[in-house]
């Protein structure tokens, strides 16, 4: 039986990492990752490439002196998006890829796009800047069932701009459906990423025997099938499917209310969990491809050169249920199972 794996150091291809206090508090919880691309929904978003510069200095300046992660940053496109900029800020290296949120899909998401066409030209300029698109992939139109609305957005939203903008790299990101897996398994110059919590539980975990605040998260987590379709393209070695783990914090506060926020706060103890999912399914040989390989593949970036080390020892790892975030708490994401595999970083 396998106790030790020796990876790649992994990358986070979906992180929100906020900003001030609750930036402070949680930037150090993802450094075993070498690099990570950072949400740009913060309040107000990050829509040019002047913010998304000061931004990345604010997240380095947060970073403890031995942590490493690098930051990887995305703009928020709006319909007043400047293809100009954007072009600008990618050629700069200030960008990485460009984030379309549909208006009003999730948090701080007002200032999305509501017609698609008025950002045709944007796309446009970055299929030949070779821009990759990462699409919040759901519909907002009220009409349409919450847990339908991923694989609507494939069909009226995503497969028309890829038809229309065929050079355009997509990354579908924070997939939860068997329709998002065919969808990407389907076609070719699209990735996706798939969360850690994803891979865990289904709506169940949410609904059954009360209202789970902090298993609530967009796209909600799909019924049984969904996720198993999930775990089998995450452990299936396909490299267009990688780690964005949308660890996403707030104060367990806004969770914990009448109207609890979207978001589950995976960035502690992401890898442990994951050993043990791709361990279950008989794949420990493909974590390496699924959380270092295949996202700097997609990104046209080479894959970390060091390496961190998985333990499997006789007692769980031990995390932290909360973590202080100023005057706030904040709930660090609980699998239901204990965490066997422990992360030794160096190596
Ligand atoms: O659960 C989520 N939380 N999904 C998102 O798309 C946004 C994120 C957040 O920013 O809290
Ligand atoms: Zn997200």
């Amino acid at each position: 039986m396998t106790n030790s794996l020796t990876l790649r150091r992994p990358d986070d291809w979906h992180l929100h990492l906020r900003d001030g206090e609750m930036l402070a508090a949680v930037a150090a919880y993802s450094g075993h990752f070498g690099r990570a691309i950072i949400m740009p929904n913060l309040v107000p978003p990050v829509v040019t490439g002047a913010q998304a510069a000061a931004y990345r200095d604010r997240i380095l300046a947060a970073l403890p002196p031995e942590v490493t992660l690098r930051p990887l940053m995305t703009i928020y496109l709006t319909e007043t998006t400047d293809p100009a900029d954007l072009i600008a800020a990618h050629r700069d290296g200030i960008i990485s890829a460009v984030k379309l949120y549909p208006a009003g899909a999730t948090t701080n998401s007002a200032s999305g796009v509501r017609d698609f066409d008025k950002v045709r030209p944007v796309l446009e300029a970055m299929a030949e800047a070779g821009i990759p698109l990462c699409t919040h992939g759901e519909v907002t139109d009220p009409a349409v069932d919450i847990f339908d609305r991923e694989a609507v957005f494939i069909d009226k939203v995503l497969d028309p701009i890829r038809r229309a903008t065929p050079g355009l790299r997509v990354v579908m990101e924070h997939i939860t459906t068997s329709d998002g897996v065919d969808y990407v398994s389907a076609n070719q110059n699209i990735g996706a990423t798939i969360t850690t919590h994803h891979l865990v539980i289904n709506r169940n975990h949410i609904l059954v025997g009360g209202i789970k605040p902090h298993y609530y998260c967009l796209p909600v987590a799909k019924r049984e099938s969904h996720r198993l379709a999930l775990r089998r393209a995450a452990t299936s070695g396909d490299q267009r499917f990688f780690l964005g783990t949308d660890s996403a914090p707030h104060p367990d506060r806004a969770k914990e209310s009448a109207c609890g926020c979207a978001g589950c706060f995976t960035a502690p103890n992401t890898m442990s969990i994951l050993a043990q999912v791709f361990e279950e399914d008989g794949a420990l040989d493909r974590l390496e491809g699924f959380t270092s390989l295949n996202g700097p593949a997609f990104y046209g970036l080479p894959a970390n050169e060091d390496m961190i080390r998985l333990v499997k020892r006789d007692t769980p790892a031990t995390y932290p249920t909360h973590i202080p975030a100023g005057d706030e708490t904040v709930t660090v994401f609980d699998p239901g199972f204990p965490l066997y595999w422990h992360v030794e970083d160096p190596a």
